[in-house]
């Protein structure tokens, strides 16, 4: 019989309480009890980056964290990175620039350069390019997804009021 723990966490800014097995996966918690599907589960060992979220701002692996550890935390999904109908710069400049083909990796890029350009406005473009390491994608060689993140970067200095 598997132990059952209760949790609230904040999630996009909104308090979600739940029931969890002890054992769950914070990933499995997000898509399956929240609906919320933009996290996506590649490996399910922490290497490709398909799972990240945000964790009291930092990025991490939503398949190595558990739901009851993520208990009391805040932790922000792709699904809350548009303030409404208002996209990110990062997810328009994305589009912009066809940073994505399948879009699997798509929400582990956007998490992991949202948490650095909003830690590191002035980040370099090795450090950019240090960072969407992290994740690994299939399809679309990389280029256009730096491409993309240093041209919000630009952006988002520039409109220091963007949201
Ligand atoms: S699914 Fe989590 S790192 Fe690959
Ligand atoms: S766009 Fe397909 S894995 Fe990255």
């Amino acid at each position: 019989l598997s132990e059952r723990v209760n949790v609230e966490i904040t999630v996009n800014g909104e308090p979600r309480r739940g029931e969890a097995d002890a054992r769950q996966l914070l990933a499995d918690f997000l898509r399956d009890d929240l609906g919320l599907t933009g996290t996506h589960l590649g490996c399910e060992h922490g290497v490709c980056g398909a799972c990240t979220v945000r964790v009291n701002g930092q990025p991490a692996r939503s398949c190595l964290m558990l739901t009851a550890q993520a208990d009391g935390l805040d932790i922000q999904t792709v699904e809350g990175l548009a303030s409404g109908a208002e996209l990110h710069p990062v997810q328009e400049a994305f589009n912009e620039f066809h940073a994505l083909q399948c879009g699997y990796c798509t929400s582990g890029f956007l998490i992991t350069a949202v948490a650095l350009l909003e830690a590191k406005p002035d980040a370099s473009e090795d450090e950019v390019r240090e960072e969407l390491s992290s994740v690994l994608c299939r399809c679309t060689g990389y280029q256009n997804v730096l491409t993309a993140v240093l041209a919000a970067r630009d952006r988002m200095k520039r409109e220091e009021n963007w949201r």
